[in-house]
């Protein structure tokens, strides 16, 4: 049997392509779960579809990508937050053997189903904003097996959502207890065994590491770049968030997908990233929550031409909490982002991030059908509203998801 061909017409559509298009009377078909064609309802080829969808005037985006998440882990660090309301900081807690490591242990023994219990309702809340792609991390197990463990969680998340997981291995989050004092040893346990182990067993679709003092040096991110790149795994980085060690240069050297936080950054880094097609992902909630005062480099990004995206950073730490509009909100309010290059952030630039930029992120021909139809009057609304979501519609891979049963 052909694949099924569905038309949707009388919409305003933000196509987010190469130039940003806006259709006000627009309409496109979809085949199986791509997009065959988009354009001026008027221009529509002569097609017989099998459904046809009425979308009232309604504004229709590509469906959101949240590039950056450390969606999966267990229990919360709402005392830590506390403490850090009363003037702890953040690097202070790490420090003190809190921080990211208290998420280690609690995922070290929360079982495999406790874990995705614990993760699917923050995916739900996405997903219920338009989010149709997002990057899940690991980085709360940091042996091989529970690396392994939120790895195969998040996957499990991707087979029972209607949402599409893209895996990074984060194993280089911070020293484990274990390893004290004994950087460099961890380093080469996870560039040459656990990547190896971890990619034979598909569960790695990137490796990430966070590249700070209170993390891992430039050098031990180097040899984790070198050790991904000679297996073929893309690399991306977590940068220039506390203070600047060279992250983003390196990260540029190997072409990294992207390069996030970036509040330390400056021009150097921003032309360096442009010049690698390495991504910028901006993590608002995360300044936010720290009360970070220093705001990455907006201007200098975008005089360079850097792919600016914007993500949630849902993790329980630096950004609790499961809202891509709300990370819009603060990327616009709070880093000068405009509504339009907010909007960019989590759709074509965010596939960037994600190495999908042919196939997401963007309304046109040969491109997943994953579209989210609004109840806006204009799409600058998206990153106006603060906890109130107006979304209308979900479709993912031209299906139109149901509430509330969203899981299969
Ligand atoms: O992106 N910076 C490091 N990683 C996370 C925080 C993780 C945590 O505190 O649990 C971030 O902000
Ligand atoms: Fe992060």
């Amino acid at each position: 049997m052909s694949a099924v061909l569905k038309l949707w017409r009388n919409a305003q559509l933000a196509t987010c392509d190469a130039a940003a298009r806006r259709l006000t009377h627009g309409a496109f078909t979809t085949r199986g779960g791509r997009i065959e064609w988009v354009g001026e309802e008027q221009s529509l080829p002569a097609v017989t579809p099998d459904e046809t969808h009425d979308l009232g005037g309604a504004w229709v985006t590509p469906g959101l990508i949240d590039c950056h998440t450390h969606l999966v882990f267990a229990g919360t660090r709402a005392g830590e937050y506390a403490e850090r309301l009363r003037g702890r900081t953040y690097e202070d807690i790490a420090r003190a053997g809190g921080g990211i490591v208290s998420s280690v242990r609690a995922v070290r023994e929360a079982s495999e189903q406790q874990l995705f219990d614990e993760s699917a309702p923050r995916l739900a809340a996405l997903i219920a904003e338009g989010v149709t792609t997002l990057e899940i991390k690991s980085g709360y197990g940091l042996t091989l097996a529970d690396e392994a463990k939120m790895l195969r969680v998040a996957r499990h998340l991707g087979r029972a959502f209607p949402v599409t997981v893209r895996t990074t291995l984060l194993a280089a989050h911070t020293l484990p207890p274990e390893y004290r004092g004994r950087g460099e040893d961890y380093i080469d346990a996870v560039a040459h065994e656990w990547l190896p182990e971890l990619a034979a067993q598909g569960l790695v679709d990137a490796v990430d590491v966070f590249c700070e003092s209170i993390a891992f040096s430039l050098a031990q991110a180097e040899r984790l770049f070198a050790a991904a790149r000679a297996l073929g795994v893309p690399v991306k980085m977590h940068a220039e968030q506390l203070s600047n060690l060279g992250g983003s240069l390196l990260a540029a050297r190997y072409g990294a997908l992207s390069c996030d936080h970036l509040e330390f950054a400056g021009e150097a880094e921003a032309e360096a990233l442009a010049g690698a097609g390495t991504a910028a992902v901006l993590l608002p909630v995360a300044f936010y929550c720290l009360a970070a005062t220093r705001r990455p480099p907006v201007a200098a990004l975008r005089a360079a031409g850097t792919a600016i995206a914007v993500a949630s950073d849902c993790n329980p730490g630096s950004a609790p909490g499961a809202s891509l509009l709300l990370a819009m909100s603060m990327a616009t309010r709070l880093f000068g982002l405009t509504a339009e290059e907010a909007l960019l952030g989590v759709t074509r630039h965010a596939a960037q991030a994600l190495g999908l930029q042919h196939e997401r992120g963007c309304l046109a021909a040969g491109y997943a059908a994953d579209f989210v139809v609004w109840n806006v009057r204009s799409v600058e609304e998206l990153g106006y509203w603060i906890g109130f979501n107006p979304r209308r519609t979900v479709v993912r891979a031209a299906e139109v998801l149901r509430w509330p049963n969203l899981t299969s």
